[in-house]
């Protein structure tokens, strides 16, 4: 279920992004360029149904998007994945969940949560670390409590412990990743990773 992105401009931002030297204007750039690919990859098997379209000449057999799409971000860093989704999918519905990881336990507790209706929809969850997949594994059961039935999510660094633990709890769900790491330090932060994703996208 983990879908690594595949292509050269993911690693060659992947790059960029992991870089200490990379300002925060430039890390937000970076950031919603990898996006606009993850929405891609993450969007591929999306339901089309069948419409015909009269072109100039005659009318063409054409396919389009069946349902609405909805996004979720996890509060604050997957603030930086929405803007990809909306840029692709205009009529995308954002959903909000705030969870913050506790700086000595790392276990995330919930702030805040704002949901659109997600019954009959793909709802794509989007937070860029999966670190221990507490805040992952957490969102995901409040999205299938408020009717969320299709799930995927969008994540640009993985850890290993943190697929296992959202494959323990959501197997069904895929995982799409564009840099899948090697393990999780004693403070639960990716190595080799990125260091705090929304720190260095909102320059705190
Ligand atoms: C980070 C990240 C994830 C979470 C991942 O958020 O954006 O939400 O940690 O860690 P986990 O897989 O171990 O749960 P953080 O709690 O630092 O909050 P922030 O987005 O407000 O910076
Ligand atoms: N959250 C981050 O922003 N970075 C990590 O490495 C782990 C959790």
């Amino acid at each position: 279920m983990l879908h690594p992105l595949r292509h050269p401009l993911a690693a060659h931002l992947v790059a960029s992004l992991r870089d200490q030297a990379t300002p925060p204007a430039e890390f937000r750039g970076l950031a919603h360029r990898l996006g606009l690919l993850l929405a891609m990859e993450s969007t591929r098997d999306l339901p089309t149904q069948a419409a015909t379209v009269a072109t100039p000449l005659e009318d063409a057999a054409a396919l389009r998007l069946a349902q609405p799409l909805v996004v979720v971000p996890i509060l604050r860093a997957g603030l930086g994945l929405v803007q990809p989704f909306l840029d692709l999918f205009p009529d995308v519905s954002v959903g909000y969940i705030g969870l913050e990881r506790d700086h000595t336990t790392a276990v995330a507790h919930s702030y805040y949560c704002k949901l659109p209706p997600l019954a009959g929809r793909t709802v794509v969850l989007v937070d860029p670390m999966l670190a221990t997949g507490g805040s992952a594994a957490q969102a995901l059961t409040l999205l299938k409590s408020h009717g969320a039935t299709s799930l995927r999510m969008v994540c640009v660094v993985s850890a290993p412990e943190g697929v296992a633990t959202l494959h323990a709890a959501h197997p069904e769900v895929p995982v799409f990743t564009a840099a899948h790491d090697r393990c999780l330090n004693d403070r639960k932060y990716i190595l080799p990773g990125l260091g705090d994703f929304g720190d260095r996208l909102y320059g705190t």
